[in-house]
């Protein structure tokens, strides 16, 4: 028996990195998931996250777990698009129990992206992705927990919301995680009476493809070893952030809610 049996789950942004990693972990658990993201094979962008595939998609890997999975390809920037991802699930298991909105990340190089040069289809990008793909999603999936009188939402913060980068690079992206995690304490207020919980996570340096081969060198001061600033002397994993995941979508936090947990080993930025 799983935790999570009987369960449906919505990941996006699962085609590669920390997504997957949720998507992974929450099938493991007895969920069923749907597998989201812009392009599912998205792991063929990096080759650390292609080494790190067992199958050919995230889908085909809970197959191979003897877990049940969909992939819908979707941008979450595009609210239509978002609604019939959620029309497709509700079709194909007729409930929706949890999000992980996890779809996102940063574009452009921390060096360039100080607060003020931001140059602004960059801005609209990372605040479309990440900030409204949030909001989207959690407009779409509202209702349907609103009904079933059950739902868990995790969102996806950063520590860049929390608290700015040294050098100031990445404003644009801080400034979007930050409004994702004021919008999680709004989420539970609206959702609490359903017996809806929303959460947030907020990540600090994991080791992602993307992370490691595009942020990392781009920032000021890249070649230095960023561990540390971490209390703990390492960067973090993947599943780090999946364990704060499964706990956020099981009864083990069943009553928090509005919360925001950083996963970042003790960090100084
Ligand atoms: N890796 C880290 O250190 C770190 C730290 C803090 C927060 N985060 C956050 O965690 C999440 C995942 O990070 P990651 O490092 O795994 O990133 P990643 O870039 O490796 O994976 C993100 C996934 O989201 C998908 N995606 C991008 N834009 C999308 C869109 N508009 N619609 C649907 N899917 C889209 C991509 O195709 C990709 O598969 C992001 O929200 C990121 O901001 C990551």
């Amino acid at each position: 028996m799983g935790k999570l049996d009987g369960k449906v789950a919505l990941v996006t942004g699962a085609g590669r990195g920390l997504g997957r990693a949720y998507a992974l972990r929450l099938a493991g658990l007895g969920a069923k998931i749907a597998v989201s993201d812009i392009d599912l094979r998205s792991y063929e962008e990096f080759d650390a996250e292609r080494q790190a595939m067992t199958a050919e998609s995230t889908v085909a890997e809970i197959e191979a777990m003897g877990g049940e999975a969909i992939g819908i390809q979707c941008d979450v920037a595009d609210p239509a698009a978002v609604d019939a991802m959620v029309g497709q699930v509700m079709q194909r298991w007729g409930r929706l129990d949890i999000l992980v909105a996890n779809a996102g990340g940063g574009r452009g190089r921390p060096m360039d992206t100080t607060a003020t040069q931001l140059d602004p289809a960059l801005l609209q990008l990372v605040v479309g992705m990440n900030l409204y793909g949030t909001v989207y999603c959690c407009n779409a999936v509202g209702p349907i927990m609103k009904q079933q009188r059950y739902g868990k939402i995790v969102t996806v913060s950063s520590v860049a919301g929390l608290s700015p980068s040294r050098d100031g690079g990445y404003a644009h992206y801080g400034a979007a995680k930050a409004a994702i995690l004021h919008y999680t304490r709004y989420l539970a207020q609206e959702l609490g009476p359903y017996g809806i919980t929303a959460n947030c996570i907020a990540p600090g340096t994991i080791q992602t493809g993307r992370i490691m081969s595009t942020v990392i060198p781009g920032s000021i001061g890249g070649n230095q070893d960023r561990s540390e600033r971490v209390a703990l002397r390492r960067l973090g994993t993947v599943e780090d952030c999946a364990k704060v995941v499964e706990f956020f979508t099981t009864d083990l936090s069943d009553y928090v809610t509005g919360q925001v947990i950083a996963i970042d080993g003790g960090m100084m930025r």
